[in-house]
């Protein structure tokens, strides 16, 4: 019997973790053990109650306002005793979090072998997104299984030197999760408030955002929807006290917004199949919306899911107030622009990332 643990400790990798979980504890050949770190608390619990997993160990680690250095040194001193209580025959992380980066260094100073799920992403700009772009590449010196969403996740790593043995091209298990989620007849108070009206979706809390781009963002954001009544946005705000602040300066008395408290995965999956576009910072959203046809405004310099951006439905316009201003503009006035970005495509897989994953390991 293979033992398979699984740690992961905020929000987007819980969601993209909990489907494998799910797999895995089917596979009579395998023995699952979760550990999440609780990099995120309320967010992180959030999505482990929709799925229905309950941890084996909990490291509850987060703190407000929690630095690099707070997460990194908390985790790597919690994890060592799991790890050695443990004894995984592998240990599985995800992407690019800080969760991510420590729990693999921590298994490579215990030996122990680590598998990178969505593995293979890149900006090669490692100040962007920042820390996510050093976590992922430093990942991928360290594991020893290498599940990549696309063929050019996997490119990325061959052309770093890695063995091709190594690498498996299994899709995003995010695709896994959207296969149950968005369903006909959905409900919910927020989109009776939208009723007619366009309906904006916005998510917004990276690192290197916090600070003036946010505010550029929010106040572009604002300026549109004063000018725009017939538009009504909906913002499921991050938990960060620094993204609520400035989101409360520059958004707080816009009767055309509602702020709302961070929104179930399956709402949000929802929210995102109804939504007239999207604006947001979040890597998640990116391959998400794509698949509805729903045109996503990235309000970051870099992406690492160029797939979205060559399909057409990803547009990565920054952090200044002026180009975001006029993309959004030009979305909700020109119906051309938007019926150029508007179509459905999927290119990060096709809802059985979990299996092939499961079957690797069992193998
Ligand atoms: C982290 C990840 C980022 C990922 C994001 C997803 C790192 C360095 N960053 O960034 O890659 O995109 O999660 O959301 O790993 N907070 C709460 N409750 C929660 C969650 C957060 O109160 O459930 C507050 C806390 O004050 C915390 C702050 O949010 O200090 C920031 O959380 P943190 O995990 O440090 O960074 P994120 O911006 O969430
Ligand atoms: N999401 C959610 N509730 C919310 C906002 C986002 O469930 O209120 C989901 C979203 O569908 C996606 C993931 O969270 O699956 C993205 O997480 P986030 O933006 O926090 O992190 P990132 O993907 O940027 O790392």
């Amino acid at each position: 019997m293979k033992k398979v643990m699984l740690v992961f400790g905020t929000r987007p990798e819980a969601i993209k973790m909990c489907p494998l979980v799910k797999e895995l504890k089917k596979r009579t050949g395998i023995q699952t053990v979760v550990c999440v770190t609780g990099q995120h608390k309320e967010m992180l619990k959030q999505v482990l109650d929709t799925f229905n997993i309950i941890p084996d160990y909990d490291l509850s680690i987060m703190k407000e306002g929690q630095d690099l250095f707070d997460i990194t040194g908390e985790i790597l001193s919690r994890i060592r005793s799991v790890l050695e209580e443990v004894k995984p025959d592998v240990c599985l992380v995800h992407g690019d979090t800080s969760t991510t980066f420590v729990t693999a260094l921590a298994c490579f100073y215990l030996q122990i072998p680590v598998g990178h799920v969505e593995a293979g992403l890149r900006t090669y700009n490692i100040f962007s997104p920042y820390p996510e772009e050093f976590n992922r590449q430093a990942v991928g010196i360290i594991s020893k299984f290498n599940f990549a969403p696309t063929e050019l996740a996997k490119k990325h790593l061959l052309d770093e030197g890695k063995d091709a043995s190594t690498i498996y091209v299994t899709g995003n298990t995010v695709i896994d999760a959207m296969r149950y989620t968005v369903v006909e007849g959905y409900h919910h108070p927020e989109l009776d408030w939208v009723g007619d009206s366009r309906f904006i979706l916005i998510t917004a809390h990276r690192r290197e955002n916090l600070g003036e781009p946010m505010h550029h963002m929010f106040r572009a954001i604002r300026r549109v929807l004063d000018e725009h009544p017939d538009v009504k946005a909906v913002y499921p705000i991050h938990m960060n006290p620094i993204v609520r602040q400035a989101a409360e300066e520059e958004l707080g008395d816009c009767k055309q917004i509602h702020i709302i408290e961070p929104i179930e995965v399956f709402d949000c999956h929802n929210f995102e199949a109804r939504c007239y576009l999207c604006l947001t910072d979040s890597g998640g959203i990116q391959e998400e919306c794509p698949s509805y046809g729903k045109p996503v405004l990235v309000m970051r310099d870099t992406t690492e899911r160029p797939e979205g951006v060559e399909a057409g439905t990803l547009k990565l316009v920054g952090t200044n107030e002026e180009t975001i201003y006029e993309w959004f503009t030009r979305l909700l006035d020109d119906e051309k622009e938007y019926a150029k970005m508007a179509h459905a495509v999927n290119p990060y897989g096709d809802g059985h990332a979990c299996e092939r994953i499961a079957d690797i390991l069992e193998k």
